[in-house]
C-alpha cells in the first residue's frame, strides 16, 4: 500500500498542527511505503516572499523529523523537487471541467476572505491531484478540509481512465475524523491565524508566558473547580497518561488549587512530551547538510514513480 500526504509549510507548527497532522504522519510510517512531501508549490497560492517561503519549508522539514519521520522508511521531499507534477496536472488540466473546481469549498472560502481570484488558487486541486496521482498513491491521510480535494483527485483520474486508457491507480481518501481540535490560549480552535497558539519548539520563559496566559474562570484558588470545559485541563489530557488526567481532576474538584498550579503542570507535560524534539532539532540544525540530503533522496524516489506515471499518460493522450 502506498501512502501519500502533503503539508503547507505556512508557519510555526503548533500543539494543535501537532495532534492534527503531525503525529498522524509519524504513524503513518507504521501502516505502509510513505511519501509525505512539503507543499511549497500550494503555499504559493498564500506566502509571497521568497524569504519566508524558503525558511517556512525548511522549518517543515526540520519540524517532521524532529517528531520522528524515519527517512529510511518514508520518503521526505520538497513538492518543487518534483517539478514532473506541473505536466500531469496540464494533463489534468484537459479532463477537469470549471464546474467541478468552482464548487470547491477552501477556493470558495478563500474569495469568501478577500484572496485575489488566482488561477493558482483555482486551479490548486487539479495540482493537488497530479502531486496524488503521481506517485500512484493508494491512500490519502487528510483532515476534513482536504476530503473534497481528494474527492476532485478521484474524478480527475477515472475521466481520464475512461477517456484514454487505463493509467492512474483510483485513491482512497483516509479521513481523521477523530481527531480533536485542540483549543488554543483563548479557548478558541488553536490556529496561527487566531495569534492563540503554543508552538511546538518554543520553550524557556516565552513558553511558560504563553502557558500562563490561557484562559480559564475566575474562581479562587480555594474553591472547587470543573475540569471538564477548562482550556488547561483540555490540553493536559492531551499529554497526560489516564492516571495522571484522574488525579489532576481530583485536584481540580477538592478545591485548595489554583489554575496557575495547574498550568505549571500543564507546562511540565509539554516540556516532558517536547524536550527531546526540541533537542533532536537542534542537532538537526547544526546538520543541514543531512537534513538536504534527506530531501534530495525523498525527491528522487517520488520523482521516478512520477517519470513513470509521467510516461504512460504522455503515451496515452498522444504526446509520445
Ligand atoms: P492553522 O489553523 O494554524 O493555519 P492549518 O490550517 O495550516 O493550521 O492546519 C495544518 C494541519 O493541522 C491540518 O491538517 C489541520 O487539520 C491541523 N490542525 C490545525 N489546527 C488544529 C487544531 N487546533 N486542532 C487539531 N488539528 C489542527
Ligand atoms: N492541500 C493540502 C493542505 O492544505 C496540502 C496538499 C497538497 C496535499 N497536495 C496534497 C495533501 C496531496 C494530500 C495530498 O493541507
Amino acid at each position: 500500500m502506498r501512502i501519500l500526504t502533503g503539508i503547507q509549510p505556512s508557519g510555526k507548527l503548533h500543539i494543535g498542527n501537532y495532534f492534527g497532522a503531525m503525529k498522524p504522519a509519524v504513524e503513518l510510517q507504521e501502516q505502509g511505503d510513505a511519501y509525505i512531501f512539503i507543499a511549497n508549490y500550494h503555499a504559493m497560492t498564500t506566502v509571497q516572499d521568497a524569504a519566508a517561503l524558503r525558511e517556512m519549508t525548511t522549518d517543515v522539514a526540520l519540524d517532521f523529523l524532529a517528531a520522528g519521520i524515519d527517512p529510511e522508511r518514508t520518503a521526505l521531499y520538497r513538492q518543487s523537487d518534483v517539478p514532473e507534477v506541473h505536466e500531469l496536472a496540464w494533463l489534468l488540466s484537459n479532463v477537469c471541467p470549471m464546474g467541478l473546481l468552482e464548487r470547491c469549498h477552501s477556493y470558495k472560502d478563500k474569495i469568501a476572505k478577500g484572496f485575489a481570484t488566482m488561477h493558482g488558487l483555482f486551479a490548486y486541486p487539479v495540482l493537488m491531484a497530479a502531486d496524488i496521482l503521481a506517485p500512484q498513491a493508494n491512500v490519502v491521510p487528510v483532515g476534513k478540509d482536504q476530503k473534497q480535494h481528494v474527492e476532485v483527485t478521484r474524478d480527475l483520474a477515472t475521466k481520464f481512465n475512461n477517456t484514454f486508457g487505463e493509467v492512474f491507480t483510483i485513491p482512497e481518501p483516509s479521513i481523521r475524523e477523530n481527531v480533536a481540535v485542540v483549543p488554543g490560549v483563548d479557548g478558541q480552535k488553536m490556529s496561527k491565524s487566531y495569534d492563540n497558539t503554543l508552538e511546538i519548539f518554543m520553550e524557556g520563559k516565552p513558553l511558560k508566558k504563553r502557558v500562563m496566559k490561557i484562559l480559564t474562570d475566575s474562581k479562587e484558588m480555594e474553591e472547587p473547580k470543573e475540569p471538564e470545559g477548562d482550556n488547561v485541563f483540555a490540553l493536559y489530557k492531551l499529554l497526560a497518561t489516564e492516571e495522571e488526567q484522574a488525579a489532576l481532576a481530583d485536584r481540580y474538584r477538592a478545591g485548595g488549587m489554583g489554575y496557575g498550579h495547574a498550568k505549571i503542570e500543564l507546562l511540565d507535560k509539554i516540556n516532558e512530551h517536547f524536550g527531546p524534539m526540541r533537542e533532536k532539532r537542534r542537532e538537526l540544525v547544526e546538520n543541514m547538510d543531512y537534513v538536504e540530503d534527506v530531501l534530495k533522496a525523498g525527491a528522487e524516489k517520488a520523482s521516478i514513480l512520477a517519470r513513470e506515471t509521467l510516461n504512460k499518460a504522455r503515451q496515452a493522450v498522444g504526446l509520445e
